[in-house]
């Protein structure tokens, strides 16, 4: 596993995180895949923050995508390494649990004729480069309803491990989706993976599209 190169923070900055490298990550269980939703997830859909239509990116397994299924909602989730949607359809199939998931680049996706009311990035933001935020937040736009609702988690400038992907500040929140979005809250959270049990230092924001 290249997590040498999957945790230069400045690399990631320039280049972001390829599919290539995500899909060699995936060769072994990579530190993000705790077989179970993260608890910060829960907690929102236990909160009901999630309503509507709801698109998940970069999915990895599906397990967040696969929990909201359960609760009945209807999810679409994506990810641009093909194995993992795969691992994903099977994973919810033996759950009897319906996900539409999609293999695809998430700066790319635009489904003809639909939107959704909630979108959830759960550790993907932190591995886009900065020239990669501008074009997200463009694609989040285009893919959300008027007063959808973002959560994003995602690594926090506060986290000291050595590792993993780069570390996000508040403000480089509000200055990646501030023409776009309002911030309605931002608050530390826990984000958990398989090398740090008591989870790493995120935040989680809360956004609503204008
Ligand atoms: C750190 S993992 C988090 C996976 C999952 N959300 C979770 O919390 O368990 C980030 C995921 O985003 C996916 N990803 C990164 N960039 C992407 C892009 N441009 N389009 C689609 N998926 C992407 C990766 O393949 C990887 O599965």
């Amino acid at each position: 596993m290249d997590l040498i190169r999957y945790a230069e923070a400045e690399v990631i900055a320039r280049d972001g995180v390829s599919a290539a490298t995500f899909g060699d990550l995936y060769r072994e269980a990579p530190p993000w895949e705790i077989g179970r939703p993260q608890p910060e997830v829960v907690r929102l859909e236990s909160a009901g923050l999630f309503r509507g239509t709801i698109l998940d990116i970069g999915c990895g397994t599906g397990e967040n995508a696969i929990f909201l299924a359960s609760k009945g909602y209807q999810v679409c989730a994506i990810d641009f390494v093909p194995q993992v949607i795969a691992l994903a359809r099977s994973n919810a199939r033996a759950r009897n649990l319906s996900v539409d998931f999609a293999s695809c680049d998430a700066l790319e996706f635009a489904p003809e004729g639909r939107s959704f009311d909630t979108l959830l990035d759960c550790a993907t933001f932190h591995t886009f480069s900065d020239r990669q935020r501008v074009a997200y937040t463009k694609t989040l736009y285009a893919l959300s309803r008027p007063n959808a609702r973002l959560h994003l988690i995602c690594f926090s400038e506060l986290e000291d491990r050595v590792g993993g992907p780069r570390r996000v500040s508040i403000r480089e929140i509000a200055n990646a989706f501030g023409e776009q979005w309002d911030v309605l809250s931002v608050r530390p959270s826990r984000y958990l993976a398989t090398w740090a049990a008591d989870g790493m230092r995120a935040w989680t924001a809360e956004l609503q599209r204008r």
